[in-house]
């Protein structure tokens, strides 16, 4: 069993994997800033697993503050959650999200470098595949063209890696591309969490469920697919969590550089995604039809088969059981954590 630090562990991600590391019987470090997430996921990562994590509130830029925390724990390896993630905001602050995902990962790599760790997780993203690659995804497939400064930050830390990869062979990382992660932890203790109005599907639907807000705007019913809605790869974030443990072990046994798809090989619409809500929370939810949203693509999902080879895993969970523990979350915490 590991020492594994986990930054951004009090995130929606985060907190998930955690859980998921405990109950393997690895030992877990946080390091949070709290930017986008709140102490309360910490406690409820406690009760949920029984036992007690390390938590350390630092910012991943401040150099000293990742320094004192390799300093004070034998670091096996890392996973690396921390960054600003919402799309839209992105191009309102390219050079806050620059900032703090490209330069917290430069601070984040020196302090490892300087500790002798050199094995690392790191959370990339499907929109590396950007606008121009034919679905389903596959990893070897150019991913040089995102369409917001969010989606250049994950190519961007995709190819620090690699080159760091190769001017040192002890380094070992996987490069994990997520797919659409949604859904809760069984108990309902954990979830996604967003600040404000919803700027994904999911969580969106889960406020009109519970009386939130009081309609979804679907954006956009011309597109080139089955019903005209957006078709994603929606996955359980437990078994992305699961896909984490799968890597975290490859890179403590591995050196090199691999990238990874995490998604479950199979695309659902909008609509599929809303009406498996009404199923999973008994009612009719409200919809509208709106104009397409920028920067939108028709189609997105993974080829798994690297996963699956590398790993053996597989996602377990479907559309049902992703919106079943939505639902189940959104009751139990209908303000947030
Ligand atoms: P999240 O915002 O819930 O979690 C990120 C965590 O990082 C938060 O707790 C935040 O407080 C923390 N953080 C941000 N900047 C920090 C800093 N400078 N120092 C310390 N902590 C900092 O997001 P999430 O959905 O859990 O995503 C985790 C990772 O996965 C992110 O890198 C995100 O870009 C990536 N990702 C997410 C999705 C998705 O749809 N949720 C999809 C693809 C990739
Ligand atoms: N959608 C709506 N109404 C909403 C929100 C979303 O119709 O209120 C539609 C979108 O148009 C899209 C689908 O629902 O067709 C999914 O949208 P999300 O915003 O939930 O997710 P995206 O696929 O746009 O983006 C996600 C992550 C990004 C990541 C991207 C590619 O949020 O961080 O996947 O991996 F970059």
């Amino acid at each position: 069993m590991a020492n594994i630090l986990v930054t951004g562990g009090a995130g929606f991600i985060g907190s998930h994997t955690c859980v998921e590391l405990l109950a393997s019987g690895h030992e877990v470090i946080i390091v949070d800033n709290f930017s986008n997430s709140k102490p309360e996921a910490l406690k409820r990562i406690k009760k949920i697993s029984g036992k007690d994590v390390k938590f350390y509130e630092t910012d991943i830029l401040d150099l000293d503050g990742l320094n004192k925390i390799f300093d004070e724990n034998r670091i096996d390896a890392v996973i690396h959650f921390a960054g600003l993630k919402a799309v839209g905001e992105s191009v309102q602050k390219p050079v806050e999200y620059y900032h703090n995902n490209i330069t917290g990962t430069l601070m984040l790599i020196q302090a490892m470098r300087a500790h002798d760790c050199k094995k690392i997780v790191f959370s990339s993203s499907a929109t590396v595949y950007g606008v121009d690659n034919p679905v389903p995804y596959v990893e070897t497939m150019p991913t040089h063209t995102a369409t917001n400064p969010y989606g250049y930050t994950k190519v961007m830390i995709e190819q620090i890696l690699r080159d760091v990869a190769v001017s040192d062979p002890e380094w070992s990382i996987v490069l994990l591309r997520y797919f659409n992660p949604i859904g809760s932890h069984k108990s309902g203790l954990l979830g996604e969490d967003p600040n404000g109005i919803p700027n994904n599907l999911f969580p969106y639907i889960q406020q009109v469920a519970i009386g939130k807000r009081e309609y979804l705007g679907v954006f956009g019913n011309d597109y080139d697919t089955p019903d005209g809605t957006g078709v994603r790869d929606y996955i359980h974030v437990m078994d992305l969590a699961s896909g984490h443990l799968c890597a975290v072990d490859y890179v403590l046994g591995h050196k090199g550089v691999e990238a990874v798809n995490l998604g479950t090989g199979k695309g659902s619409s909008v609509l599929d995604v809303l009406h498996a809500f009404e199923k999973a929370c008994g009612k009719k939810l409200a919809y509208k039809i709106m104009p397409r949203r920028a920067g939108d693509i028709a189609w997105c999902y993974a080829n798994t088969d690297k996963a699956k080879k590398l790993f053996g895993w597989e996602a377990k969970y479907g559309i049902d059981e992703m919106c079943t523990d939505g639902w189940n979350f959104i009751q139990k915490n209908p303000n947030g954590l």
